[in-house]
């Protein structure tokens, strides 16, 4: 008999693999168990190695490999430059640090414009050349539609992404909450029912008002994610570098760092940090970063994040 929990990370990866329905890896079943039961789902972003085991040491439900990492790790100003090959990058990285996880890789702008083909052609490197479950693609009109159901088609989970879209920020008129007049409010519940339709497993609400994104998510079917979005939905998105305070160039209000509230409760208790983790004996910004990860995901959990002062005002 195999002793599962013997296994190392790539046994394990190898077991799933041939173990359709196994519980060791997340999967759209455990996810769906999860948002049925009630609970809130958690999700961070992660773009290298390092990060990734940290995060895999952790609870969390969901990594994005997001195209921010074009920013917060190659220094892009925005998302506009990432490519497929940097994302396919990014995206194996995390998947070695990560093996267990659930991970969506964020199909950059470019990559799903053109044609279905091409963005079947670009969803596929990702699952078959860096090992993620899903993509993400950002907006809802006719073509990402389209594109959305020829991925689903060839049998690719597929996430959406509406509201505030970075990568066309420009249309968007920059960085603002969306869904603040009947128009766009319209646009957007509207939208959601499309990309269910287009057979979406999810989607991600980017920057809306909160009773909006409470609306949208107590009508739905599917599990919806917010960054940006209010606590009422099924589960929160947060970029990591915002949540380990490492990225000081843009702080959107939902950005959150969990680490001085990490350190001030060790101090409170006159406790090392380093002492109570379970992680290396001579490590440093591992332990933080793990216990600032695992503090989110226990406010996400329990509905504390995000809080008023990480959420934008209803309309
Ligand atoms: O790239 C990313 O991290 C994203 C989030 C901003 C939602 O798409």
């Amino acid at each position: 008999m195999i002793i599962v929990s013997k296994l190392s990370d790539q046994q394990r990866v190898l077991w799933n693999l041939h173990n359709i329905g196994g519980e060791l890896k997340e999967n759209t079943r455990t996810l769906n168990k999860k948002f049925l039961s009630g609970e809130k789902l958690s999700w961070l972003t992660c773009y290298d190695y390092s990060f990734a085991k940290i995060i895999d040491s952790t609870d969390i439900d969901m990594i994005l490999v997001g195209d921010s990492g074009g920013m917060v790790t190659l220094g892009y100003k925005d998302t506009s430059p990432v490519t497929m090959d940097e994302m396919i990058m990014l995206s194996s990285a995390v998947r070695r640090g990560a093996p267990n996880k659930f991970i969506v890789g964020d199909m950059p702008k470019g990559s799903y414009e053109v044609s279905d083909e091409d963005a079947v052609r670009n969803a596929m490197r990702f699952i078959k050349e860096s090992g993620c479950d899903a993509v993400k693609l950002e907006g809802f009109n006719e073509k990402i539609l389209s594109r959305i159901k020829s991925i689903v088609d060839s049998g690719i989970v597929v996430i959406g992404h509406i509201g505030l879209t970075p990568q066309s920020l420009a249309q968007q008129g920059g960085y603002r909450v969306v869904g603040r007049d009947k128009k766009e409010v319209l646009s957007l519940e509207n939208g959601v029912e499309s990309l269910i339709n287009s057979g979406v497993f999810s989607i991600l609400l980017e920057a809306l008002p909160p009773d909006l994104a409470q609306k949208i998510s107590e009508k739905s079917g599917v599990i919806i994610f917010g960054i940006g979005a209010g606590k009422f939905v099924h589960g929160q998105l947060l970029i990591l570098h915002d949540l380990i305070g490492l990225y000081p160039d843009f702080r959107p209000k939902f950005a959150k760092c969990f680490v001085p509230q990490v350190i001030n409760s060790y101090i409170e208790n006159k406790k090392s940090v380093f002492e109570k983790s379970e992680a290396f004996k001579d490590d440093g910004i591992y332990s933080i970063s793990k216990l600032a990860i695992e503090s989110f995901i226990l406010e996400v959990k329990s509905g504390e994040f995000p809080s008023d002062e990480f959420s934008y005002k209803n309309n």
